[in-house]
């Protein structure tokens, strides 16, 4: 199994070019199931996950390819299903493949997706797709594992509002209602970037979209929807994750296609933190301040609010800032695996429930670390780059489910970090 082996210690140097974002990517290609025409995605990252849904949507009927001589453009066509059942073995892999669920069932009035179970940082549940769906009058069952939804008049427009904003639920009903009879309201959505991107493809294929982007999504049922092309956005997560990587080693750097305000509250809580943010010509370039890192108190909330995806990797920064940092967890319940990762690099944390008390300190030690899920690895290879001494994540396919070219990237920038097999 893939190791990497990081040695701390150089202020980080230069240009990352940020890469398309993996969660908007996972809902935009499962929308391509709601048109038989061909929909052409550009800026696709070249990680795990997009491969997972790229095998589950194939396995459906889609054609996919990659475009020759444009790296990134993924060109998908399915014109008819030839399986309406997303199975276990793939959806075990990666969550976002019940992303397919909402796009089958209003394209064909049947969708057959496994239930995917909890994973390393919560229970997970999909309660809230499926109320959702209901509510536009599908029929659901839970047979042997499997969610068995069926509409066979179709789905209808409804008024539907979430109990809390999901952004998986928000993706599979705004997806499904772009082909229901009638008009949907969605309240109390999910905000988030990836859902104003995931709106702007289906609008570009003639659906009928408000309020992307607001708690309140407005859509108009059409009875098909067509072809399109369609850059999917940079991923703000990445972004962020390379501006901490610059603040917890004092380097420089500069991150092309991105603005601090694509971090939402987190650009804030990062200047909080003793970083310096600006928006360039050339992209969005961090430094640390002169005073160097200070501990910030951070709580997790939907977008805009500082992200989940963001908080592991702020917990490695702030365990070398001056201070105590208090992080607390609102969104999944058990999302600190990294702590004892951190611990054993030398890292003061305690946790109470939901919060970390982070206490600062001059110092991290390489050590040998476990990964447990994409955030809480990436935050590892941070606390690596700052260490002293040699550090070895292992399980290192965590990473690769969403940090494209993550080594070749971090190098570039002046980072000592190899792969080992
Ligand atoms: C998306 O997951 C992201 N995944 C996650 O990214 C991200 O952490 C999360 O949103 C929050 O921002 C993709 O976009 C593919 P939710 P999702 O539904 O859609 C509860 C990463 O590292 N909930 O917004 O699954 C849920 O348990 C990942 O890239 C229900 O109770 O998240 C959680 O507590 C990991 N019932 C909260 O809502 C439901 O039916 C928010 O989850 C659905 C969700």
């Amino acid at each position: 199994m893939d190791r990497i082996i990081i040695e701390g210690g150089i202020p980080l140097q230069g240009r990352i070019q940020v890469s398309g974002a993996k969660n908007a990517a996972l809902p935009l290609m499962a929308a391509t199931l709601l048109t038989d025409q061909p929909v052409e995605l550009s800026n696709v990252p070249d990680v795990a996950d997009v491969n997972t849904m790229q095998r589950l949507l194939q396995r459906l009927g889609t054609a996919s390819t990659m475009q020759a001589g444009a790296p990134g453009t993924l060109r998908l066509q399915t014109s008819s299903l030839m399986s309406t059942t997303a199975p276990y073995d793939l959806v075990r892999k990666m969550r976002a493949s019940v992303l397919v669920l909402g796009p089958m069932l209003a394209r064909q009035g049947e969708a057959i997706v496994s239930l995917p179970g909890g994973c390393a940082i919560g229970t997970r549940p999909i309660d809230l797709h499926l109320m959702g769906l209901e509510r536009m009058g599908a029929v659901i069952e839970l047979e042997q594992g499997y969610v068995k939804a069926t509409a066979p008049k179709g789905l209808k427009g409804a008024e539907i509002k979430l109990p809390q904003p999901s952004v998986g639920a928000t993706e599979n009903i705004l997806m499904a209602a772009c082909l229901a009879d009638g008009d949907t309201t969605i309240l109390d959505a999910a905000q988030e970037p990836e859902i104003v991107d995931l709106a702007a493809l289906l609008n570009a294929m003639g659906a009928e979209i408000d309020g992307a982007g607001t708690a309140i999504l407005r859509i108009r049922g059409r009875t098909s929807l067509s072809g399109a092309s369609h850059r999917i956005i940079a991923d703000r997560i990445e972004a962020g994750t390379y501006a901490m990587a610059a603040g917890i080693t004092s380097g420089q750097l500069v991150l092309q296609d991105v603005r601090a305000l694509h971090l939402g509250v987190a650009a804030e809580r990062l200047e909080e933190a003793g970083l310096l943010l600006e928006d360039t010509a050339d992209g969005l370039s961090v430094r640390t301040a002169n005073g160097g890192l200070k501990g910030v108190d951070v709580m997790t909330r939907p977008f805009p609010g500082f992200a989940t995806d963001l908080q592991a990797q702020f917990m490695a920064l702030m365990c070398l800032a001056s201070g105590a940092s208090m992080i607390t967890e609102t969104i999944f319940e058990n999302r600190f695996m990294h702590v004892p990762e951190l611990a054993r690099m030398g890292a003061r944390i305690t946790v109470h429930g939901g919060s970390a008390l982070v206490r600062g300190q001059a110092r991290l030690t390489g050590a040998p670390v476990m990964a447990t899920d994409l955030r809480a690895s990436v935050s590892l290879v941070l606390a690596g780059l700052a260490a002293q001494g040699p550090t070895t994540v292992n399980r290192v396919y965590h990473l690769d489910r969403g940090y494209e070219r993550l080594e070749e990237k971090l190098r570039g920038v002046g980072a000592r970090i190899e792969r080992s097999g």
